[in-house]
């Protein structure tokens, strides 16, 4: 079971007060907060072990190196992918969703043919592929979620047809919530010699992830919402699918050789690393992994699990809200709608004068927001750190915001 009060005094900020209130911090979703080990080691890096990475032969350089490759190692331990070659080190999923589109799909496909998406997809899993409609001609095929917001692997299964050259997914909703088999869908891609992108940045937080598993092509994640720095990522790529990809960032560090004529590359996964990397946030990401690997993610899992049906049910009980995304095992993020005239906007003000941070907005998601025929939604967005106490705040707090708008 999950300490709480310790890993509480592990993360500095959750003791502040914002407008005279306990903070309640419920943007995880957003990014989440860091615990002090991740802050130390920021320290410590650039207070004591600071120099560029591959470059230098003197000691200092010789030091980050060392520490800032050390982080592949462990990516590929959380993510379970035995071999960690197949990591390309990034500054978050938005990179390296970029990467794959101008680096791998964009020389493969052509006027006709077909990405296959969800409809829940985040702006990072949908404009990189709108460039390559409006630059190449390719079609985007949209499945929808049902009424409570589950995504059918059958019906994304079904959506592949011979023109599909990629299927791109969500792991798990960052409005909903909701998760997604990536597995089922993988195994049939599979078969019908079609790839898969996961996009992970929410699911690798939530829940542990074992990709090699779940057998896709790409697996995404950014290291600000896994309690590490911003400007952190990477992106797993299997090792057929990078010998596919061509280089799509040019400059120092993934070369081999430069001339005036001729230019040859680095090995992979360094080819697809090109110039000075984000070597300290790299290094407070591995940090942050550590820490969670050492919480251990069954049992972040299973924290976030209670919290979701508590705040489910308490949720359900106001009947003047309207929750979008209902499925059973969904993770502890919620996104609602107050009936009535008060938009987001106001209710998060409300909201944050009780000390309770959420976002509002479309949170990235547009086409979402179509297909649930809304402008906006608030969404409170959990974490490993957050308690039903927490949970009760945001529900008063919400009551507050019923009594002004409602
Ligand atoms: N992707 C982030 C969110 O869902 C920014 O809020």
């Amino acid at each position: 079971m999950l300490d709480i009060n310790k890993i509480r005094a592990d993360f500095p900020i959750l003791s502040r007060e914002v407008n005279g209130k306990p903070l309640v911090y419920l943007d995880n979703g957003a990014s989440a907060q860091k615990p002090q080990v991740v802050i130390d080691a920021i320290t410590t890096a650039y207070s004591h072990e600071y120099a560029n990475v591959h470059r230098g032969l003197h000691y200092l350089s010789n030091l980050s190196t060392e520490k800032y490759e050390a982080v592949r190692g462990t990516i590929a331990r959380f993510l379970g992918v035995a071999d960690e070659d197949q990591i390309i080190l990034n500054s978050g999923t938005t990179e390296g969703i970029n990467m794959v589109a101008y680096g791998w799909a964009m020389p493969r496909m052509q006027a006709g043919d077909e990405i296959v998406l969800s409809v829940m997809e985040h702006h990072a899993n949908i404009v990189p592929w709108h460039f390559l409609r409006e630059r190449q001609g390719v079609n985007l095929k949209w499945v929808d979620t049902d009424a409570t917001g589950a995504l059918d692997p059958q019906k994304v299964i079904d959506a592949i047809g011979p023109k599909t050259k990629l299927v791109a997914i969500t792991h798990l909703s960052n409005v909903l919530g909701t998760k997604v088999d990536v597995k089922t869908i993988c195994d049939a891609a599979r078969e019908k010699g079609v790839p898969v992108l996961v996009d992970g940045s929410q699911a690798a937080v939530h829940m542990p992830v074992n990709v090699d598993e779940i057998g896709c092509d790409f697996y995404a994640i950014t290291g600000h919402k896994l309690y590490g720095p911003s400007g952190s990522g990477a992106i797993f790529v299997h090792k057929d699918r990078m010998a596919e990809m061509r280089p799509f960032i040019g400059g120092g560090d993934m070369i081999r050789e430069v001339s005036k004529d001729a230019v040859s590359y680095n090995d992979p996964p360094m080819k697809f690393e090109a110039g000075t990397p984000g070597i300290v946030q790299t290094i407070g990401l591995g940090v942050a992994l550590d820490y969670m690997m050492d919480v251990g993610m069954e049992t972040i899992a299973a924290h976030e699990d209670d919290l979701s049906h508590y705040a489910q049910d308490k949720l359900n009980g106001l009947n003047w809200l309207t929750t979008q995304g209902t499925t059973p095992d969904k993770a502890a993020i919620f996104s609602f709608t107050m009936q009535g005239a008060a938009h987001a906007h106001d209710i998060s003000t409300i909201l944050d004068k009780k000390g309770v941070a959420v976002r509002a907005g479309q949170h990235c998601t547009g086409p979402l927001m179509e297909h649930l025929g809304v402008t906006a939604t608030c969404r409170a967005s959990f974490a490993m750190y957050n308690t039903r106490d927490e949970v009760d705040a945001l529900i008063d707090a919400l009551e507050l915001a019923h009594d002004l708008f409602g």
